[in-house]
């Protein structure tokens, strides 16, 4: 408990171009739960490095970040959005969590595996032991629920384990946290291939919908969206398609997908389409009016990570220390 709320402790990696399913899956909702919950939200630059950047690239990302962070409605005087590597502990409490994970454990995340095929030429330690920074993001800051997607939901549950058996051996030190199953955002999928999740790192452009895409573009990618030959706006598996353009629509005008069948029945697949793309961007227009005003201020971010950070590491620090007293190291001398 922080400010008499509970922990509440995400993180998003800095890397490719964020898209709209980024958004609407997870950064709209987070926004909802500032009131309820004391959050930290996280640009975790040191899991980017588990796989090769371009390190001015990756900074440049890293900062793009944290200010649609802010564009999307974090307030960051109510929300602690900071840089993960300007906070040391996560690596300090990383290294001590290694010792407490077992290799067959991290052997058998699918995460691991997935990147490991996909990096054959960089299966470095670091995207092995990966999970476990994540474990000490989520335990360093005594975290009671953690908003993930079900890509990362082994991972939390290794996070889990790591701390009951931590508390095991020395008692009550970390929280053990809880995936949050709250409102969960839209799960949205690619324009081109609805079976597949939107993804940042997609390779044909227009699979995806951009946070910075202008309106025209979002119009053509919307037109364009593959859907099926059946002719009928309905929510239904067998029109993927159609379906994923429905979860669209409705997240961005705040109905239910059957609210959205409703409306559109009987009309045809390109005027929805172009519906779409006009309730997309009467979303991402605000947020794109907000960033571009950010990057001005350049003053005003630079407080906000200064300010951020030194929350985050005073929290940190405090899980740190007690961390290191009950596995034995000396006191520090001050
Ligand atoms: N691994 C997460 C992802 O790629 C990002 C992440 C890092 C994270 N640390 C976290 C998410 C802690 C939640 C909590 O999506």
């Amino acid at each position: 408990m922080i400010n008499g709320k509970k922990v509440l402790f995400s993180g998003m990696q800095a890397t490719g171009n964020l898209t709209l399913g980024n958004y609407l899956g997870a950064m709209k909702n987070w926004v909802t739960l500032s009131d309820e919950y004391e959050c930290f939200y996280s640009v975790v630059d040191m899991h980017s490095i588990t796989v090769r950047q371009d390190p001015s690239t990756l900074r440049q990302r890293a900062r793009k970040l944290l200010m649609i962070y802010i564009a999307a409605g974090l307030d960051p005087e109510k929300n602690c959005l900071y840089y993960q590597s300007h906070v040391s502990g996560h690596a300090e409490l990383a290294w001590i969590l290694n010792c407490f994970t077992y290799m067959g454990e991290l052997n058998r995340m699918t995460q691991f595996k997935d990147k490991a095929a996909k990096h054959a030429d960089n299966i470095n330690a670091g995207l092995f032991t990966y999970p476990v920074l994540m474990a000490a993001d989520i335990l360093l800051y005594q975290a009671d629920v953690v908003p993930v997607g079900v890509d990362q939901m082994q991972h939390l549950e290794l996070t889990r384990d790591i701390a009951q058996r931590f508390n095991g051996i020395y008692g009550d030190v970390f929280t053990v946290p809880e995936a949050y199953v709250g409102k969960v955002g839209a799960k949205i999928m690619s324009l081109q291939d609805p079976s597949r999740k939107m993804s940042k790192s997609d390779e044909n452009p227009n699979a995806s919908i951009y946070l910075m895409d202008d309106p025209d573009t979002i119009m053509r990618k919307c037109k364009r969206a593959v859907t099926d030959s059946e002719g009928q706006i309905l929510y239904r598996e067998e029109q993927p398609g159609i379906r994923n353009l429905i979860d669209i629509y409705s997240a961005c005008s705040g109905k239910t997908p059957e609210e959205t069948v409703k409306e559109f029945d009987g009309k045809g697949y390109g005027e929805f389409k172009m519906a779409v793309g006009e309730a997309v961007n009467s979303v991402l227009k605000p947020l794109q009016e907000r960033y571009a005003q950010l990057e001005k201020d350049k003053a005003y971010i630079d407080r906000i990570i200064k300010e951020n950070a030194e929350k985050a590491d005073y929290v940190a620090t405090k899980t740190l220390r007690k961390v290191q007293r009950k596995v034995g190291f000396p006191d520090r001398i001050r």
